[in-house]
């Protein structure tokens, strides 16, 4: 069971249009309903609804997050969106690093560093993902490619307020398949040894969140495992029935 407050975080990826911002409505006012009471909540839309549903949260705790940022404020970089354009947009969160980027993207752990870098400087929580490969956890090398993933996407200034780190087995996603819990545990303990031994004290607050294939049915066994302090959901975020589910598995 989590000791830090939870973050529970939905990712929509390429996902949503206008209509969806319903979606959005109905957890803010679950929110205010006190339906998520003790846990941080944002939801994560394409970058074309980021603005339209910050504005619906005016005055909610519900956050709203991007789901990438480019490492610079501005400038010729076609097609990309800033930290500081998210965060005028209305955002409080946006992740970065996520194995969809990393792979479909070509973001190496350093480019994901100085996104994460960027969102700092703007104001934003940086969710960093890291996960491994199927071929990687079958090949033995889940720590090890976890543990220079971390060492080289997180900041050394990274502090609780700054960052959350998000473990995503990249074979986990949108597979219906998960780790056990026993798997999930060992990775997260890892996850705030390795952190600690990176950016010191600051390290046992970070939040370290879940993500691959969080359902409602499942979400209660996540939750309790140790050292896990949130979820990251992607294709359950887009239901609110689903994502208000999780949030009460907890
Ligand atoms: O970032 C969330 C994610 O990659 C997990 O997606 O659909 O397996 O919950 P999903």
């Amino acid at each position: 069971m989590a000791t830090l407050r939870p973050l529970l975080a939905g990712n929509w990826k390429m996902n949503g249009t206008r209509a969806s911002l319903s979606v959005v409505s109905a957890l803010r006012d679950a929110v205010a309903a006190g339906r998520m009471r003790g846990v941080d909540t944002v939801v994560c839309p394409p970058a074309t609804l980021v603005m339209a549903a910050a504005d619906l949260c005016a005055g909610s705790s519900l956050m709203i997050g991007g789901q990438d940022c480019d490492s610079q404020p501005a400038g010729a970089s076609t097609g990309d969106v800033s930290a500081e354009m998210l965060k005028d947009a209305g955002a409080a969160a946006v992740i970065v690093g996520h194995s969809e980027r990393r792979n479909l993207h070509g973001e190496s752990d350093a480019v994901v560093r100085a996104k994460a870098e960027a969102a700092a400087r703007a104001g934003l929580l940086a969710i960093i993902c890291v996960g491994e490969s199927r071929a990687e956890r079958d090949g033995g090398e889940t720590l090890r490619v976890i543990g220079r993933q971390i060492d080289e996407s997180v900041p050394p200034a990274a502090t609780a307020r700054t960052v959350a780190l998000a473990y995503e087995p990249v074979w986990a996603i949108g597979t219906g398949l998960t780790p056990e819990a026993t798997d999930i545990a060992e990775v997260h303990g890892f996850l705030r040894r390795r952190l600690q031994a990176l950016i010191g004290g600051e390290g046992g607050g970070v939040r370290l969140l879940y993500g691959g294939s969080v359902k409602p049915d499942n979400a209660g066994e996540v939750w309790g495992v140790e050292n896990v302090d949130g979820l990251l959901v992607g294709g359950a975020s887009l239901k609110e029935e689903d994502f208000l589910a999780i949030a009460a598995a907890r």
